[in-house]
C-alpha cells in the first residue's frame, strides 16, 4: 500500500481496515482524507486478498465529526462542488464492489455520518452519537445526506435529523434503522470484525453481485429490480465459485470459494 497521512491501513487475513486517522480534530474530513481514502480504497479494490473492508476512525472519542470546517472557509461554489462532485470518497465507497462496514467509535457527525452512509452495515458502540449538523452552520448536507440517509430511515425521521442538526443517540439511531447494531465500546471492534471475517469466507463474486442488487433496489421501481436480480443471479452461475459452493454442499463440506 501507499504511505497516507491520514489513512492507515491494516490487513487482518481477508478483513482491511480503514482507519480515518486525524484523532486531533477529531478525524475531520479534509481534502486530503478525501484524496487519500479514495486512492486507498482503489489499492484495496484490486487486492484480491482483501474480501471486506471495515472504515473505522481512530481514538475512542470520534468516528468522524464531519468535514473540516475549518476549509470551509476558503471554498468557493466552485471549488466545493469539485471536491463533492462525482468520484468523491462517499462514492468511491457507495460503489466499492466489496462489502464495507462503518465501525462507528464515538462522533459521527456531517460528512462522517454521510460516509457512514455510503458503507454497506453500520455498527457502533454505545457512545456513539449521530447528526446532519450543516444545519447549524447555514448550510446543508453535500456528501449523500438528504438522498442516503432518506432512503435508509424514512423522509419524517430524515427530515428530524437534517432540519435540527440535533445529535441523536446510538440506540435512537439503531432504533430509526440508521445502524444495525450497537455495542459496548470494548466490544467494538471485535464484534464488528467477526462478522467482517464471517463476511470475508463467503464467495466474493456473490457478494459483489448481491450487494450491487440490494443497493440497486432503492434505485430503481420493482420491475426494474427484479429483472436486474435475475441476471446478477445468472452471472453467479457461470463462476467456478458457485460450483464448488454447490459441490461443497452435496459433498457435506466447508465450501472455499476462490472468487473465480
Ligand atoms: N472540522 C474541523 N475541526 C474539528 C471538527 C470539524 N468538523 N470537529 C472537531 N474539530 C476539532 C476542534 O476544532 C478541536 O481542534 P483544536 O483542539 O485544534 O481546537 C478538536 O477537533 C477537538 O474538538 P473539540 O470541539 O475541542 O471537542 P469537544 O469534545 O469539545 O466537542 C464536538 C466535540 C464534535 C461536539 C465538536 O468538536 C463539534 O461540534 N465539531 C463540529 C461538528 C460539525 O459541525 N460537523 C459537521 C461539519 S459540516
Amino acid at each position: 500500500m501507499a504511505d497516507y497521512q491520514t489513512i492507515l491501513i491494516e490487513k487482518r487475513d481477508k478483513v482491511a481496515i480503514l482507519t480515518i486517522n486525524r484523532p486531533d480534530k477529531l478525524n475531520a474530513l479534509n481534502s486530503k482524507v478525501h484524496m487519500e481514502g479514495v486512492s486507498a480504497l482503489e489499492e484495496l479494490q484490486k487486492d484480491d486478498s482483501v474480501r471486506v473492508v471495515v472504515i473505522t476512525g481512530a481514538g475512542e472519542k470520534s468516528f468522524i465529526a464531519g468535514a473540516d470546517i475549518s476549509e470551509f472557509a476558503g471554498q468557493t461554489p466552485v471549488t466545493q462542488r469539485d471536491l463533492f462532485h462525482d468520484k468523491t470518497l462517499f462514492n468511491t465507497i457507495d460503489n466499492f464492489p466489496k462489502p464495507v462496514i462503518a465501525m462507528i467509535n464515538g462522533f459521527c457527525l456531517g460528512g462522517g455520518n454521510e460516509l457512514a452512509l455510503a458503507c454497506d452495515i453500520r455498527f457502533c458502540s454505545e457512545n456513539a452519537r449521530f447528526a446532519q449538523p450543516e444545519i447549524n452552520l447555514g448550510i446543508m448536507c453535500g456528501g449523500g445526506g438528504t438522498q442516503r440517509l432518506t432512503r435508509l430511515v424514512g423522509e419524517g425521521r430524515a427530515m428530524e435529523i437534517v432540519l435540527t442538526g440535533d445529535m441523536i443517540d446510538a440506540n435512537k439511531a439503531l432504533e430509526f434503522g440508521l445502524v444495525n447494531h450497537v455495542f459496548p465500546l470494548e466490544e467494538l471492534e471485535v464484534k464488528t470484525l467477526e462478522f467482517a471475517a464471517k463476511i470475508a469466507e463467503k464467495a466474493p463474486i456473490a457478494l459483489q453481485m448481491s450487494k450491487e442488487a440490494v443497493k440497486f433496489a432503492s434505485r430503481s421501481n420493482l420491475d426494474e429490480g427484479l429483472r436486474r436480480e435475475v441476471d446478477l443471479f445468472a452471472i453467479c452461475f457461470s463462476t467456478e465459485d458457485k460450483t464448488e459452493g454447490v459441490s461443497a454442499f452435496l459433498e457435506k463440506r466447508k465450501p472455499n470459494f476462490k472468487g473465480k
